[in-house]
C-alpha cells in the first residue's frame, strides 16, 4: 500500500452526518478510481467485507462481483446466511465457492500460527484469482481492510490476511479500499448509515482465518468442528441472555491438549472449550466481560454434553494488553 498513514483531515466518524459524508466522498473517489471498470470483492460476511462491499455497489451496482469462498473455517450456518442476504437483499452479482476440502488439506499438520495465516491468505489470493480468470475484464479487487489491520501489521504484532501487498499472479489488479482508513466503530456507523440489516452492522468481529486461529496448532477437522458447535452453543446463550450486542465479541478457542475427565462413569482423555468474551472499542486494548455465574454454569454443562471431544470448560480473563483477543 503506498499510503498507510490516515489522513488529518479524515476527522473520527463520530455521528450519522459524518458517516453520510464520508460515504458521499468514497462513492465519488469509487467511482473516479473503477469508472466503468469490474471489482471482485472477497465477501466474507462480516462487518468490514459487508460495509465495503455495500459502498462499492453503491458506486458501481453490477459491475461488482462479490465472490463468497467458505473455506471450512467459518461459522455454524454462516455460508447459507451470506448468501441469503447478499443473494435476495443486495443488487450484487454473487458467486458461491466452495473449497472447503481445499483449504483443510492444505492446512494439514500445520502449526505455526503465521504460517497458517499465509496459506489461508494464499488460497485466499489463489481462489480469488481463478474467478477472476473466469469473469471478463475484473480489473480491481475490493478489499475490506480496516486501519487495526495496517496497524498491527506495522508495528509486527500479527501480519493480517489482507495487508502486504498483493502475489505476482494477483499484481494486475487495482486495489479498491474504502474503509481501510477507519477504526471498527466508524465502520458499523458507515454501515448503518448505507442502510445494512443491523445484525450484519452488529455483528461481531470475525477475523479472515476464520476459525482456524481458534483452532489452536495444527487444525484437524474434528477439532475445528468441537470449536465451530462450541461457538454456536456460545453465542445461542449470550443471546438468550441478552448480551448479543452488548458484549463487544465473544468466541470459543480450542488448543490442542487432552486433560483426563470422566463420563459415564469411563476415562476420558479429551479437549477443553475456552471461552473469551471481551469488550473493547476499536480492538487495540479489550477488558474480559462480566457475565453471570449461572450463564457460566449453562455454558460449562451446554458445551462439556453437546460438543464430541470435549470434557472441560475454561473462561480466558486476560486482557489486552498483555494478551491479544485471539488466541493465535
Ligand atoms: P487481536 O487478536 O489482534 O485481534 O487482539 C484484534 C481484532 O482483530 C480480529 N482479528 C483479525 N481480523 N484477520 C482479520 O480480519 C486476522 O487475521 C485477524 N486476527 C484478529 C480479532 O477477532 C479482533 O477482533
Amino acid at each position: 500500500m503506498a499510503n498507510d498513514v490516515r489522513p488529518e483531515s479524515l476527522e473520527r466518524i463520530t455521528t450519522a452526518e459524518a458517516a453520510r459524508s464520508f460515504i458521499d466522498d468514497q462513492i465519488k473517489e469509487i467511482k473516479e478510481q473503477v469508472k466503468d471498470g469490474k471489482v471482485l470483492l472477497a465477501l466474507s460476511g462480516g462487518v468490514d467485507s459487508s460495509v465495503c462491499a455495500a459502498l462499492i455497489s453503491r458506486a458501481i451496482g453490477k459491475n461488482l462481483t462479490c465472490v463468497h469462498v467458505n473455506h471450512g473455517l467459518l461459522r455454524k450456518n454462516e455460508p447459507e446466511q451470506v448468501c441469503k442476504v447478499f443473494g435476495e437483499q443486495f443488487d450484487v452479482n454473487l458467486v458461491y465457492v466452495d473449497a472447503v476440502d481445499r483449504f483443510l488439506n492444505a492446512l494439514a499438520g500445520v502449526s505455526d500460527p503465521e504460517e497458517k495465516r499465509k496459506i489461508i491468505g494464499g488460497m485466499f489470493i489463489d481462489v480469488f484469482a481463478e474467478e477472476a480468470a473466469k469473469l471478463k475484464d475484473v480489473a480491481f479487487l475490493g478489499q475490506g481492510t480496516i486501519y487495526p489491520d495496517i496497524l498491527e501489521s506495522k508495528d509486527g504484532i500479527k501480519a493480517h490476511h489482507n495487508v502486504g501487498g498483493l502475489p505476482e499472479n494477483m499484481q494486475h489488479f487495482e486495489l479498491v479500499e474504502p474503509v481501510n482508513f477507519l477504526y471498527k466503530d466508524e465502520v458499523r456507523m458507515v454501515g448503518k448509515e448505507l442502510g445494512l440489516p443491523d445484525s450484519m452492522v452488529n455483528r461481531q468481529p470475525f477475523p479472515g482465518p476464520g476459525l482456524g486461529v481458534r483452532c489452536v496448532g495444527a487444525i484437524t477437522r474434528d477439532r475445528l468442528e468441537a470449536v465451530r458447535e462450541s461457538d454456536a452453543i456460545l453465542r445461542e446463550e449470550f443471546a438468550k441472555a441478552g448480551l448479543e450486542g452488548h458484549v463487544w465479541q465473544y468466541f470459543t478457542v480450542v488448543p490442542d491438549i487432552k486433560s483426563t475427565g470422566i463420563k459415564d462413569g469411563k476415562r476420558t482423555f479429551e479437549w477443553p472449550v475456552v471461552i473469551r468474551a471481551i469488550n473493547s472499542v476499536d480492538a487495540t486494548s479489550a477488558t474480559p466481560a462480566v457475565m453471570s455465574w449461572d450463564l457460566m454454569m449453562v455454558l460449562v454443562n451446554r458445551i462439556t454434553a453437546e460438543v464430541e471431544g470435549v470434557n472441560r470448560v475454561l473462561f480466558d480473563l486476560s486482557p489486552k494488553p498483555v494478551a491479544t483477543i485471539e488466541w493465535e
